[in-house]
């Protein structure tokens, strides 16, 4: 039986070639390469200054740097999140604040960031994380509002949404424009749109902001003379680098973008096709404003519980399947120390699933995929 992962990259011929060129270059690291995939990005989202860095990550950490987060900032993010944003936060001594989510998308919206503001009395938060989990750009033109009541930084975690965009004023944007956020960030992991192997973009229409980015990816280093060896330390950075073969690597990705994005779309849209007839499912609902790079396949299962989602996966795997779950709320790790339980936030841990989605699911997995699905409504009633 063959294994159906529930994502992968796509690796092709031109990929290959390009890594090899950029590989016989005399420099593979600080050279043309990186400035030329930032560029193509810059090009691609329209957003006026791109950083790449190693990770998406390093791409939080950068950005989060880059606003100044010290002790006892305050920060709210949502409660369903990958862990990255929340470490990082602690790691600074801020105080972060997790949001409930929407039940079916599992992402915080502006009703849920309201409550939490309400809930902890909030008057001045220095960030607000949005996170488009699975790909989905929901709300992300209206997090402007909480921007000036805050006096807040908007940083989107942004790192499924590479290739998303939502429509506002009768035009689309797309994520990592900045045109509603201060800074976007992604993830360039081997699942996500695009691949560098590991690596992240940083993205920002601020100069001021940019710079500090840049310098702060590479040691805090100041050049201000021809003088190779003569340079200053004038901030407190790290090596976040993405090196030349891998932005080589991202190049030929991106030139690929829309056959993959392409590919993703008429994958989700198969899955729709089916599982909207599956009573006990719920699919997500499908937008004309906010268009996702499908990073996710994500369902709601209903009426399920966190024994029966258990049982699904162990029955998925047991069939060859590998199904996830995107995210344990955050609340719920040894690492948090506090006691919160939030009610949306607990019904789609219980109830959500992600499904094998990437460039290379053929249409025989997916009728498979969707046939086991049936087949354990029908055995676990
Ligand atoms: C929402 C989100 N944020 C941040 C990250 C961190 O990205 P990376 O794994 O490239 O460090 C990930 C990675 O999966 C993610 O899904």
């Amino acid at each position: 039986m063959k294994f159906i992962p529930y994502g992968r990259q796509h690796i092709s011929y031109s990929d290959i070639n390009a890594v090899k060129k950029a590989l016989k270059n005399n420099l593979i690291t600080n050279g043309k390469a990186v400035s030329n995939f930032e560029k193509k990005v810059s090009n691609y989202l329209k957003c006026k200054y791109v950083s790449t860095c190693n990770s998406g990550t390093s791409a939080l950490f950068l950005a989060l740097l880059s606003i100044n987060v010290k002790k006892n900032d305050k920060i709210v993010m949502p409660s369903i999140n990958f862990i990255s944003s929340y470490n990082i936060c602690k790691t600074l001594g801020a105080k972060v604040y997790l949001a409930d989510v929407d039940e079916h998308t599992g992402q915080m919206t502006p009703t849920t960031l309201d409550q939490c503001i309400k809930k902890y009395k909030l008057k001045k938060v220095k960030a607000i994380i949005p996170m488009y989990n699975g790909g989905l750009p929901a709300n992300a033109e209206n997090y402007l509002y909480f921007k000036k009541r805050l006096k807040s930084y908007i940083i989107e975690d942004a790192c499924h949404a590479l290739g998303s965009s939502y429509l506002y004023k009768k035009k689309f944007f797309k994520i990592g424009s900045c045109r509603h956020s201060d800074i976007s960030t992604f993830s360039l992991h081997p699942l996500k749109t695009i691949t560098t192997g590991e690596g992240g973009l940083v993205t920002t229409n601020d100069l001021k902001l940019d710079k500090k980015i840049k310098m702060l990816r590479s040691l805090g280093i100041k050049r201000n003379s021809n003088i190779h060896w003569n340079y200053d330390v004038v901030i407190k950075g790290f090596n976040f680098r993405l090196n030349d073969f891998q932005s080589a690597l991202g190049i030929s990705q991106l030139n690929q973008i829309e056959k993959f994005l392409k590919k993703r779309k008429k994958i989700a849209n198969f899955y729709d096709k089916y599982l909207s007839k599956i009573t006990n499912i719920k699919t997500q609902k499908r937008s004309q404003i906010y268009k996702s790079a499908n990073h996710l396949y994500i369902i709601n299962f209903k009426n399920f519980n966190k024994y029966k989602k258990n049982k699904f996966i162990k029955y998925m795997k047991k069939n060859g399947v590998t199904v996830q779950f995107h995210y344990i709320p955050i609340y719920k790790f040894s690492i948090f120390k506090g006691n919160l339980k939030l009610k949306n936030s607990e019904k789609y841990y219980n109830t959500a699933i992600s499904l094998p989605i990437f460039y290379d699911l053929k249409i025989n997995e997916q009728k498979y995929i969707l046939n086991l699905i049936k087949r354990f409504f029908k055995v676990y009633k």
